[in-house]
């Protein structure tokens, strides 16, 4: 008698086990592997890649390779929009270490050895712009690299107001 309810209540407990399975496995948020559609190799085509996702004739190799001297300023005229850019850029991405005066005296750089360069010495005012795009995109010996940080086009509005700011009176 006694085996018979524990075979009973074993069986019963199984049951709902089961049940409860079951339940989760029907209410399954997403689909099993074996049941959503299986795609074959090139059964699909393929989405075509937009054109530029893969730089060969121009990009940022291109300008890495390029001797600073020969390396020139896209931009066709310097106007005050420019102008204004590079302003923007400078004041977020430069000021930190190249100081509000554009004297190296930031406040962030002044750990740095050597110090941030003065922008407004005739040095500077005096380099080619692909130099200073150069030294930007790609750092100097403590300068920061960034080229991976600014656009193209920033990093050349930067180089205009750079050298619009002329030498230290
Ligand atoms: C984290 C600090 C830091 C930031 C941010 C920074 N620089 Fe510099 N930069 C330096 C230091 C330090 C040097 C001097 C050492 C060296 O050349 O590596 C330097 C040097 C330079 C030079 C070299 C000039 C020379 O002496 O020949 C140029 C050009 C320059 N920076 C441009 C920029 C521009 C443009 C930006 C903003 C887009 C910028 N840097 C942002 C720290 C910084």
């Amino acid at each position: 008698m006694k085996k018979g309810i524990i075979v009973l209540l074993l069986g019963g407990f199984v049951f709902v086990v089961y049940q409860a399975l079951m339940f989760y496995d029907n209410n399954f948020p997403y689909g099993r592997m074996r049941e959503t559609p299986a795609v074959r190799p090139y059964e699909k085509p393929l989405l075509v890649m937009e054109p530029g996702t893969v730089p060969f004739n121009g990009g940022e190799a291109l300008y890495r390779a390029t001797d600073p001297q020969d390396l020139e300023s896209p931009l066709k005229k310097i106007d005050a929009a420019v102008l204004d850019n590079g302003r923007q850029g400078y004041l977020t991405f430069c000021a930190q270490c190249h100081g509000p005066d554009y004297d190296g005296n930031g406040t962030v750089g002044q750990s740095f050895a050597p110090l941030p360069t003065d922008f407004k010495s005739p040095r500077i005012q005096k380099a080619a712009e692909g130099y200073l795009f150069k030294h930007m995109s790609y750092g100097g010996k403590r300068a920061p690299a960034l080229a991976t940080t600014i656009t193209v086009k920033r990093r050349w509005e930067i180089v205009a107001f750079i050298k619009s700011l002329g030498t230290r009176k």
